[in-house]
């Protein structure tokens, strides 16, 4: 059986030691850890497409997994690259062959592996907003960053809608076996930021739509991964199990049992290590000790 370790929101150049970079070290040595032959990274790897390239290659080189990801919605900025627009960013992404969003990845055992970026549609918004208070991207002083660093050529729901045909066709191209799906916005309402405050009954709007989770469960879909609201839940619905393995931001790591955050051993506690069986995935626990403690 595959063993496939998920994990989403790696954010590598933010989450560093005394400045430097430590998580993709870490995040490799956790996967030989697990024993993984698959790691998928569902996006926002970091805020620069050429630092989100040179982590998937390392990741490559000493994971000891075969590496798959997403671009998130960070990857995709154009902060350390003005003038380039959301396609360039995304693009550039594309051409590496790690890159799910070219297409399906068919792996053995009878599973398909499908993914992308995907968008949002404002329906995990508070509906007392309207769709031009949704477009302003903009709230109690707050700017929505995608706003500033993702320049598309179509408006959001276009957006949107072109990630759900994108995904419908590499689903058909799938057919037949069991799917891994993994978008990098929420998919299923209940990963969203939940008893919001007003804030976030804003900013909900931004996190993704329901009808990527109606999409997965629909298509039989076995499996369906996403990331981007930075939490870490699990959910079944409709025969689907969703999980959302978001590392985060090192500044929203808990501190646990009176000690401060510790970069390995979120990761360890993030990570969703699945076997990919016969007829389902099954959930893979970490009998290790240490990493729960
Ligand atoms: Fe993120
Ligand atoms: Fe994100």
């Amino acid at each position: 059986m595959t063993r496939i370790g998920l994990i989403s929101d790696i954010h590598v150049d933010l989450n560093t030691l005394g400045g430097e970079e430590v998580i993709t070290g870490f995040l490799a040595a956790e996967s030989r850890r697990r024993g993984l032959d698959i790691l998928l990274v569902a996006g926002d790897l970091a805020g620069d497409y050429a630092v989100s390239l040179k982590t998937v290659d390392r990741l490559s080189a000493e994971s000891g997994a075969r590496v798959l990801f997403i671009p998130g919605n960070h990857d995709i900025w154009n902060e350390k690259h003005p003038g380039l627009k959301a396609w360039d960013t995304y693009n550039a992404l594309l051409a590496h062959p790690a890159n799910l969003a070219r297409g399906p990845v068919f792996i053995e055992d009878g599973w398909t592996i499908v993914g992308d970026l995907g968008w949002y549609d404002f329906a995990f918004g508070d509906p007392s907003f309207t769709i031009e208070d949704f477009e302003r991207m903009s709230y109690m002083d707050r700017t929505w960053q995608d706003k500033i660093m993702s320049i598309w050529d179509r408006g959001t729901l276009e957006v949107h809608r072109m990630f759900m045909d994108r995904l419908g066709q590499a689903l058909d191209a799938a057919a037949g076996g069991r799917i891994l799906l993994a978008t990098h916005v929420v998919q299923v309402s209940e990963f969203t930021v939940q008893n919001p405050g007003a804030m976030w009954k804003y900013f909900n709007a931004f996190l993704g739509s329901p009808e990527y989770g109606e999409l997965a469960i629909k298509r039989g879909v076995a499996l369906s991964v996403c990331g981007h609201v930075h939490h870490r839940c699990r959910v079944s619905k409709g025969g689907t199990k969703f999980v959302c393995p978001c590392l985060g931001y090192r500044t929203e790591w808990p501190a646990r049992d009176g000690r401060p955050a510790d970069a390995a051993r979120e990761i360890a506690r993030t990570l969703a290590v699945y076997e990919l069986g016969e007829n389902e995935a099954i959930p893979v626990p970490d009998e290790s000790a240490s990493a729960a403690s």
